[in-house]
């Protein structure tokens, strides 16, 4: 039962390729929930299918390895149905995600579907911006929003 702090979240992080700005977002996520000791279900997923299999983005790799973060080993998959019966919250990085994965949802999805931002106080509604065709300092950025979007979902789990 969500809203229950003795039930483990369980969270999926979606983009488009799953390369780029969701691996950063369970990277960053995994790490602020293990230094605060909560334990979470986190995953992530995008709603394209061309980097399937695939490892992070180099240059996403990089920014978290900046950070002391290891995402080397996340492989890409695409959102399935199911993930909106598997999870309590998914997060999507911007406005088209959001339309992409409510086209996916099963009519029994239990999940609840949100954007990233929406978890950061003061951002709500904003979109964590795409830094795929952009220059290496995009990652940099998108690292700043994650990251705050991490330390709001682990303040929220943690009480
Ligand atoms: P992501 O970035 O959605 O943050 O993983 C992208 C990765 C790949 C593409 C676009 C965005 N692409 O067009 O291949």
């Amino acid at each position: 039962m969500r809203g229950d702090a003795t039930e483990t979240p369980s969270i999926l992080f979606l983009c488009l390729g799953n390369i780029c700005r969701s691996p950063l977002a369970e990277g960053a996520a995994r790490a602020a929930f293990d230094a605060r000791g909560v334990a979470a279900r986190l995953d992530s997923a995008g709603t394209g299918d061309w980097h399937v299999g695939r490892p992070p983005d180099a240059r996403a790799q990089a920014e978290a390895r900046r950070r002391g973060i290891d995402i080397s080993d996340l492989r890409a998959r695409q959102l399935v149905p199911e993930d909106f019966r598997r999870f309590d919250l998914i997060l999507a990085a911007d406005a088209q995600n959001l339309r992409d994965a409510r086209r996916i949802a099963p009519p029994d999805a239990t999940a609840r579907l949100a954007l990233m931002l929406d978890m950061v106080p003061g951002r709500a509604g904003e979109s964590v911006a795409d830094p795929y065709y952009g220059e290496e300092d995009g990652f940099a950025a998108t690292w700043s929003d994650v990251r705050a979007v991490a330390e709001a979902l682990v303040s929220d789990a943690s009480g």
